[in-house]
């Protein structure tokens, strides 16, 4: 089966968060199964693309209502990624440095959904699968269905996979004039709410739709902002399926970031090392628990608990734990962590921005990683997490409640809490603490979560089932 993924992000290509680590992984794992997987994204101006090499494989034309543009799509040619990547170029839309922030992000990606449906329907060969990611490239299931131009790719079946459904690419209606000319009849489809929703959009349009963990696809029947009635009326063609890692880049045994390797019968010593560079490194105390938070600083994260957090547990729980955040996001919650390195005496730190190389010292060095996500469709980190034996401090919703199983239960390894709020989360701290204190315990939970199996297999499996049963119309 040749499967072609549409995205916005891809490891190392260009990543913001998990969506550019999962389409950096699953086509390698369909490729294993045999299959032909490709990648499809913008040519954003990342270092990836000044130190690699590429050649035009398509040059075309093609416009977003009246603005005409050209459009080139380079392949990289030396197999870097283990799948055929395919870059899109846009003179004056995608030729920046970041992904995504723009005022112009509903045009930047209008465009480059068009350029893409336009470089498949000039192409002879089609894939069997469209699969598209998130509502930057949601509205291609809609194209390739109702627009005249591509009424040749019709037949391809399309899948969406929702990675975040609070991002849902709203704008006003009288974007619509961007979508090339379409059956009129469908124009209901294009709309949710009063706005042109690409999400609900690519959710009506597509085959099938997925979410990227059970539990999360049970949580958007009751809550995804606005979406709830769609969830539940197309049930029928959706399913959750959980992500995998990459556990060639994800291996404390050999990760390329870190000097330490370890694995599960040296974890004591390599993780020891590891916290010891950490903890030298940003002036904190290797005797203590290293607690640790990735990830970007904003409320659906819960980032901005994290701040008041650490100042109840120095003061309810005592100095006897460290704490290390790495992330960027929100201006309030970045400050108000800056804010609180006063408090620290040689217990806490925060380093402010991205950096790929320090969170996977952070990975192999913490004794445990919070996460009090208030969503969480997945969930990446707790996956690293576990297979670097540092133990996930998690709050029970979406991909973490279908992951991570407390301690305290049987077969267990993490630390659940329930609500996204200072006290939950503190009281996670606490218990951090005390199994911390708990020597062997710990060896044996770190033991046990290390030999956990959360790699692609089983999920590329159940994605290629999909697409057969898409195919055959069930
Ligand atoms: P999301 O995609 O919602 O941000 P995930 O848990 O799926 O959450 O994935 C987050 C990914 O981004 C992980 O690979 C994590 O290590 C990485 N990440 C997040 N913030 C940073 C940061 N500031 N520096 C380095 N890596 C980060
Ligand atoms: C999104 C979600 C995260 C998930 C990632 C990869 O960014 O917020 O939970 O792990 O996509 O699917």
């Amino acid at each position: 089966m040749e499967i072609i993924h549409v995205s916005a992000e891809c490891y190392p290509v260009a990543k913001a968060g998990g969506l550019g680590d999962v389409v950096g992984a699953l086509p390698k794992y369909q490729k294993d199964l045999g299959h032909v997987a490709k990648v499809v994204m913008p040519m954003y101006r990342t270092k990836f693309l000044r130190d690699n090499q590429f050649e035009v494989v398509h040059k075309g034309y093609t416009h977003l209502n009246d603005y005409w543009f050209n459009y080139t799509v380079i392949k990289e040619t030396t197999n870097k990624l283990g799948f055929d990547l395919y870059l899109v170029d846009i003179y004056g839309l995608l030729d920046r440095e970041k992904i995504y922030g723009y005022g112009d992000d509903t045009e930047r990606f209008f465009a480059f959904q068009i350029a893409v449906v336009d470089w498949l329907a000039a192409w002879k060969h089609h894939p069997d699968v469209i699969h598209v990611h998130d509502h930057h490239c949601a509205l291609i299931p809609f194209m390739v269905k109702y627009c005249y131009a591509y009424r040749q790719l019709q037949n391809i079946a399309t899948v969406l996979t929702i990675h975040n459904g609070q991002y849902q690419g709203q704008t006003g209606m009288d974007k619509t004039v961007y979508i090339p000319d379409y059956d009129l009849y469908k124009r209901g489809l294009l709309e949710w709410g009063g706005a042109l929703n690409p999400l609900a959009c690519g959710i009506r349009s597509a085959w099938k739709v997925t979410t990227v963990s059970p539990t999360y696809m049970e949580e958007m029947r009751h809550s995804s902002m606005g979406l709830e009635p769609l969830f539940e009326y197309e049930k029928g063609k959706t399913s959750g399926i959980l992500n995998g890692i990459d556990t060639v880049v994800w291996d404390p045994a050999t990760d390329r970031y870190i000097e330490d390797h370890y694995d599960i019968t040296s974890f004591a010593e390599g993780k020891q090392r590891n916290k010891a560079k950490l903890c030298e490194r940003y002036n904190l105390d290797i005797r203590k628990p290293l607690i640790t938070f990735i990830g970007r600083l904003v409320g659906d994260k819960g980032a901005d608990l994290l701040p008041q957090v650490i100042e109840d547990s120095f003061y309810y729980i005592g100095r006897k734990m460290n704490f290390m955040i790495l992330g960027s996001g929100l201006p309030e919650i970045e400050g108000r962590l800056q804010g609180i390195r006063h408090l620290s005496r040689g217990d806490y730190n925060t380093y402010i921005g991205y950096d790929e190389a320090l969170s996977h010292l952070i990975y192999a060095g913490a004794d445990f990683i919070l996460m009090p996500s208030r969503v969480e469709p997945c969930g990446l980190n707790q996956l690293y997490a576990l297979r670097y034996g540092t133990v996930p401090v998690v709050r029970n919703t979406g991909g973490l409640h279908d992951t991570v199983i407390d301690y305290g239960d049987p077969g267990g390894y993490g630390i659940r809490f329930l609500h996204a709020s200072v006290q939950d989360m503190t009281h996670g701290v606490w218990r951090s603490v005390e199994l911390f204190n708990q020597q062997e315990m710990m060896g044996e939970i770190r033991q046990r979560m290390m030999q956990l199996d959360f790699s692609w297999e089983a999920s590329v499996r159940a994605y290629v089932d999909l697409y057969e049963r898409a195919k055959r119309g069930e």
